[in-house]
């Protein structure tokens, strides 16, 4: 059965830990459908994993649609979140409202994505009353990456960890249905999770966070080169796809592949 908003916010009401995974294509979307996980996330991270880019700025909507979309097609029951990209909703609120719908209308999303906390809270507002969830973020929104000069942890001292504590229960009264915090000590994360009805998901913020979210890319061990800490790689497909193209071309030049059995008569 199709995820829904209630069933997000039930999670946390059960006490129930839940996994999201980031997902740019039809064909990962069907299989992290078919294993059951609730939540797909077209994350802007797309710039970087997909698209190879240095960071997530560069990303258009554009390119976040034609993903979303690609992603709605592959995922039968999960809730698919859009995340509006870099510029596609500082400029104004009607900007943002026409941009997020877009990705309802357009691309099949469940709810839209937004980094920030007091800047964006009337965004929230206006988009929860048009009929569009969202799913909010707080901590190293990467989207600030300039402005953190780099990417660090967030709310380690008092005051920092004092105004996402603020901006968590703001964004809550907005209207947000659910809240990613990424790259903050666990305590913290602790503390919001806690003091919030509407369920967390963590990256990089402990194990204490409603839900955990990773990137596709890091979690299957396809993304090269040192990962940060919180990243746990379930599988090793880089080594395997390197492998499996190094035999492949080894076998085209020994004139083993293909075979027969791969041979029309
Ligand atoms: O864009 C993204 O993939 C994200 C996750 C890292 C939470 O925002």
């Amino acid at each position: 059965m199709s995820v829904t908003v209630r069933d997000v916010r039930a999670f946390k009401e059960r006490g129930e830990r839940f996994a999201m995974l980031t997902c740019y294509d039809a064909l990962s979307a069907r299989l992290l459908d078919e294993a059951g996980i609730p939540l797909l996330l077209v994350g802007d991270t797309l710039a970087m994993v997909v698209l190879g880019h240095e960071t997530t700025l560069p990303v258009t909507v554009d390119e976040m649609l034609h993903h979303t979309r690609a992603v709605r097609r592959g995922a039968k029951d999960a809730f698919v979140v859009g995340d509006l990209p870099f510029m596609s909703y500082q400029g104004s609120i009607d900007e943002g409202i026409h941009n997020a719908g877009r990705f309802l209308k357009e691309a099949g999303a469940n709810c839209v994505k937004l980094e920030g906390g007091g800047r964006v809270l009337e965004l929230v507002s206006r988009l929860t009353h048009s009929g569009i969830p969202v799913m909010a973020h707080l901590g190293l929104t990467p989207q600030s990456v300039n402005q953190f000069g780099g990417y660090r942890v967030q709310g380690r001292g008092d005051e920092e960890a004092h105004q996402i504590l603020k901006d968590a229960k703001s964004l809550e009264a907005a209207g947000a249905f659910s809240l990613v915090l990424e790259a903050v000590p666990a305590d913290l994360a602790k503390e919001v999770t806690g003091s919030l009805e509407i369920p967390t998901i963590g990256i990089g913020a402990g194990p204490h966070t409603d839900g955990q979210v990773l990137v596709f890319h890091d979690f299957l061990g396809i993304t090269q080169g040192k990962l940060p800490r919180f990243v746990k790689r379930y599988a090793n497909l880089g080594d395997d796809i390197r492998a499996a193209a190094q035999t492949f071309a080894a076998e085209v030049a020994g004139g083993t592949y293909p075979g027969p059995e791969h041979t029309y008569e």
